[in-house]
């Protein structure tokens, strides 16, 4: 039996589908006080069953359904409830940045961990998150998939990504796509909406580039990316990532840079979430 989130019901449908297990039917509601109330009334006894709690934690209220929706699976007799966390809110927040900062990745684990036996969380931003939580969880890579959308028939491409940190989701599309050059930009960051990127020397005049990243959130860095890429002559650029989060404007400042194209995953669900990461969930539950 799956349960999804309010934000995750295309990819739970999917998983459902993919699985062949019933889709539960879940209830989202909001009191007066702002309260939320996510539940499923209609359950039949889970009877020692499995139940799968599927929501990225975008957003905090998406964070509180996932608690409910672990609790209601208890409640109708779940032997064992595994959590998916297609898109780990606060991942990126994996240390204390400065005194008296929280390690926000860590207290996010710590709150979902009591209501579930296993954890599986898409691309988180390092691994080491997986750490965070007091029950077994693990990292599940989606990014071979970003391949699927790409033209069948790029110019001479290469894959790239804008700091090493992302480097080896572009040296996975690249696998997957079959050919094609692998670099990267150095990046450092000025503010949570600022960076600075100092590009690599690769030439990349008359070429197709496919930049790749694990999330795009507020589209700073992936912005950054292509003007350069435009001012240097690629061909066509298109911006793949595993999250397409796509916070404020980040999609106009994207359309503005020229870019040929997003694409992402279903792990945030947006208008250009593509590539359905079910299947390699799937393969993990
Ligand atoms: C950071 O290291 C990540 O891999 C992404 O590059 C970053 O979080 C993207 O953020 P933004 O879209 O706000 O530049």
């Amino acid at each position: 039996m799956i349960l999804s989130g309010s934000a995750s019901q295309v990819l739970a449908a999917e998983l459902a589908a993919e699985l062949g297990v019933p889709l539960a039917g879940v209830e989202y509601e909001r009191f007066p006080d702002g309260e939320l109330l996510a539940s499923a009334p209609e359950v039949a006894d889970l009877n020692g069953g499995r139940a799968v709690v599927v929501a990225s934690t975008a957003s905090s209220d998406a964070l509180v359904e996932l608690l409910q929706l672990q609790d209601a699976a208890r409640e109708w007799g779940a032997r064992e409830v595994v959590t998916v966390l297609p898109y780990m809110g606060y991942a990126r927040q994996d240390e204390a940045f400065e005194a008296g900062h929280p390690v926000s990745a860590r207290a996010m684990a710590r709150a979902i961990s009591p209501g579930t036996d296993r954890v599986l969380t898409v691309d988180p931003h390092e691994n080491a998150v997986c750490d965070f939580f007091e029950v077994p969880a693990e990292p599940v890579g989606a990014a071979g998939r970003l391949a699927e959308p790409l033209p069948a028939a790029l110019a001479d491409p290469l894959f790239l990504s804008p700091d090493d940190g992302a480097l080896d989701i572009a040296q996975a599309v690249r696998d997957s796509y079959g050919t094609g050059e692998v670099d990267y930009f150095e990046k450092e960051r000025l503010s949570g909406s600022e960076v600075e990127l100092s590009p690599s020397d690769a030439d990349v005049a008359g070429r197709d580039v496919v930049v790749t990243d694990d999330i795009i959130a507020t589209g700073s860095t992936m912005s950054g990316a292509v003007e350069i890429l435009q001012e240097r002559g690629a061909s066509r650029v298109f911006v793949t990532c595993v999250h397409p989060m796509l916070a404020a404007d980040a999609f106009s400042k994207l359309s503005r840079a020229g870019v040929g194209a997003i694409y992402g995953t279903d792990t945030i669900e947006r208008p250009v979430s593509e590539v359905s990461v079910a299947p390699v969930l799937a393969e993990r539950l």
